[in-house]
């Protein structure tokens, strides 16, 4: 279990680095990020290289017995780079320059970034890959987390070659693309350009494709460091530090070119339901590489600096949001950054040392923490263990759709981040444990596998998804899924082609609603009522026509009807058993109360249980092989009751214990203060007995 965050030592004098190895073994720091943004301090201009302070920093950590995750600096270019190679800042749509002076102002695609880029890599790494201290390599830093996509002349030039290999020949370009329409044909692939301002909307599956290519060209950086690295003979594992579901990046193609995922994770403490955001994040960095402990990059110990408004971190908050990414999986806690800077854009960000001092709140539960994480027990590393899946719902969450759907010019606008996050709340509020999946991941053993909104479905998805339910398999479809192919076109013959021999249903029409949050006075329908057996439901955004087909083996029921509106009457909500498994398929989007109903449905057809049972929605449970972890996320006092040992807590109190029948497990009934929490070694895999 790593502890410790971002050290910048550059900007501090060697009397504060003394100080900070030793409040860093008061804090139990057993690891820090160093030098992520040291490029100028390094690289003084293109010819010389000055390590010697770094020589001194990283000795005097081991000196210490602190461990270095070592960074390669390739995150912000110097003043000097620039100068001398103009052509490295990237351009916005409008062809405006990101210039120097912040961070992040290099083009991917630039090929003297990435020759400068690669020089520093390579001589950090010659440097230091055999130092004892190194354990780890931080490879540049949150790939794209200003720049989302760079339209300049070096991105064009990027672009038609990432085009050529995909498609080969521009005839094939032109077919994929649906060039016909609206007199867009290329005749080479010289004459595209990435998607810049234009009168009206661009060519959606071009649009599609710049995204793609915009993630592959950062993932293509990446590669070229971790090539580095490795080529000069380092064994430790490298990672980038990734952003959640940043919108930017397909992090599923990502993950297989990491050695282990590492994350950045700011959950604002001004909204009181951010830790479910915070556990959506963390079981998506876990399903990424489930074989492999992920690690908690950065947090805030507090305050950040960047929203307009900054909260601090209530008491007790800072672990149980660590906590909770331990219980999801992580091995290290680590927070941007060590000691709080006194000038520059992050001088109000909070730190483990904060400005303030060490007389203050933030550094005792700093220390705190430390203590507490220093004694935990070493945590089952297997994160799916057999028999785990079987108690666990799959929430497929796929960038391409996102991209896809997020397009304009469809029948109405659909967040699909925020309503996938809705769908994840819907059951953490159960208690229900989630793994994050895609549409083309191995389902097997999943009781149910909720759908969310997967408009664009590629044939392999369609296809996947259709052996899962028939191999018996539960699968709840929502509304506006099985649109399109993978290059966003339409099937012939209708909607729905990829699932409908499943679902039984097909849509005639979508149906938009006015958006819930439309100005006042906006003319339509906002709302449908929908008469679902689990009680009354309210849908958004639309209100699917959906047609039951009859030339199936065993027709679709229906199992829900819209009450009002256009399309009072008829179906809503359908469900079919197809093989040994079964398919349901929402025709709207929920309010969240009916996200919470029909999922709690859908998983008790499935059979699928709570990690724990009879818990308040304000605490969260989470199981990472036999070790369950209960948080009280809310303003008020908490019971638990969970079977076994307690291994770990903090702010909690086991109060009634009694031994069930026959069992050798102790079943504890837990308080739990407002963000207390508490880790508990049961004796099974969550699987219950039949
Ligand atoms: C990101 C960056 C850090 C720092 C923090 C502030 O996570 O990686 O360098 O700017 O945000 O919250």
């Amino acid at each position: 279990m790593h502890y410790g965050g971002d050290y910048n030592p550059e900007q501090w004098n060697d009397e504060v680095w003394h100080d900070d190895v030793r409040l860093m073994r008061e804090a139990g720091v057993t690891l820090v990020s160093l030098g992520i943004f040291a490029w100028a301090r390094i690289q003084p201009d293109e010819h010389t290289f000055d390590f010697d302070w770094l020589d001194r920093v990283i000795d005097l950590l081991h000196e210490n017995g602190i461990a270095v995750d070592l960074a390669t600096a390739t995150a912000s270019p110097p003043a000097w780079a620039v100068t001398a190679y103009p052509g490295i800042l990237p351009e916005d749509e409008n062809g405006a320059t990101y210039w120097q002076g912040s961070r992040q102002h290099y083009a991917p695609a630039s090929p003297d970034y990435r020759r400068l880029a690669a020089a520093l890599v390579t001589a950090i790494v010659e440097r230091y890959h055999a130092h004892p201290a190194v354990v780890m390599w931080h490879v540049n830093n949150e790939y794209g987390c200003h720049v989302h996509r760079d339209y300049s002349d070096n991105a064009a030039i990027a672009f038609r070659a990432w085009l050529e290999r995909r498609y080969g020949t521009i005839e094939a370009l032109n077919a994929a693309w649906g060039t016909a329409f609206w007199s867009q044909a290329y005749t080479s692939f010289d004459q595209i350009v990435p998607p810049r301002k234009a009168p009206t909307s661009h060519n959606p599956t071009g649009l599609l494709d710049f995204k793609r290519y915009s993630s592959d060209t950062l993932l293509e950086l990446f590669v070229m460091e971790r090539d580095i690295i490795k080529a000069a003979g380092a064994t430790q594992p490298v990672t980038t530090n990734f952003m959640g579901a940043f919108p930017a990046a397909d992090y599923w193609r990502w993950a297989p070119e990491l050695d282990l995922i590492s994350d950045d994770n700011y959950a604002d403490p001004h909204d009181p339901r951010s830790f479910r955001g915070a556990a959506f994040t963390r079981d998506l960095m876990r399903s990424l590489k489930p074989e492999v402990p992920w690690m908690l990059m950065e947090q805030a110990t507090s305050a950040v600096n960047w929203r307009a408004s900054n909260a601090p971190k209530a008491p007790g908050q800072l672990a149980a949001l660590s906590m909770q990414a331990v219980g999801r999986g992580a091995d290290g806690i680590l927070f941007f950054q060590w000691r709080q800077s006194t000038r520059g854009s992050e001088k109000f960000h909070s730190a483990m040392v904060p400005h303030a001092g060490t007389g203050t709140r933030t550094w005792r539960e700093v220390v705190e923490l430390g203590a507490s994480l220093k004694a935990l027990p070493t945590l089952p590393a297997q994160q799916r263990v057999d028999g785990e899946r079987r108690q666990r719902v799959a929430l497929v969450f796929d960038w391409q759709n996102g991209w896809a759907l997020e397009n304009p010019d469809h029948p109405t606008v659909l967040d699909y981040g925020a309503l996938v996050q809705r769908w994840y709340s819907a059951l953490h509020r159960q208690h229900l444990m989630v793994d994050i999946v895609t549409t083309e991941s191995d389902l097997a053993d999943y009781p149910l596998v909720v759908l969310p909104h997967q408009y664009l479905l590629t044939d392999a998805g369609a296809a996947n998804l259709a052996g899962y339910v028939e191999r018996g398999g539960h699968l709840l479809v929502t509304a506006f899924s099985d649109v399109v192919d993978g290059d966003d076109a339409f099937r012939p013959g209708g909607f729905q082609v990829g699932l409908r021999g499943i679902t039984g249903v097909t849509v005639d029409d979508f149906g938009a609603l006015v958006a819930p949050d439309a100005p006042a006075g906006e003319p339509g329908a906002r709302a449908v009522g929908v008469d679902a057996p689990f009680g009354p439901m309210t849908g958004e955004l639309l209100a699917e026509e959906l047609r039951l087909l009859d030339d199936l083996p065993g027709p679709a029921e229906v199992v829900a009807s819209y009450t009002d509106g256009r399309l009072a009457g008829s179906p809503a909500l359908t469900s079919r058993a197809a093989g040994l498994g079964r398919a349901h398929h929402l025709g709207t989007v929920p309010d969240d109360e009916g996200m919470r109903a029909v999922t709690e449905w859908a998983a008790g057809l499935a059979g699928v249980r709570p990690v724990v049972e009879g818990l308040s929605e304000w605490v969260e449970a989470a199981r990472r092989g036999d070790v369950v972890s209960v948080i009280n996320h809310g303003s008020e006092s908490a019971e638990a009751t969970v079977s076994g040992a307690v291994i770990a807590s903090m702010g909690a109190s086991v109060g009634a214990s009694r031994a069930s029948a026959g069992l050798p497990d102790t079943e504890s009934t837990l308080s739990l203060q407002p963000f207390g929490w508490a880790m508990v070694r049961t004796t099974s895999n969550g699987e219950h007995p039949a």
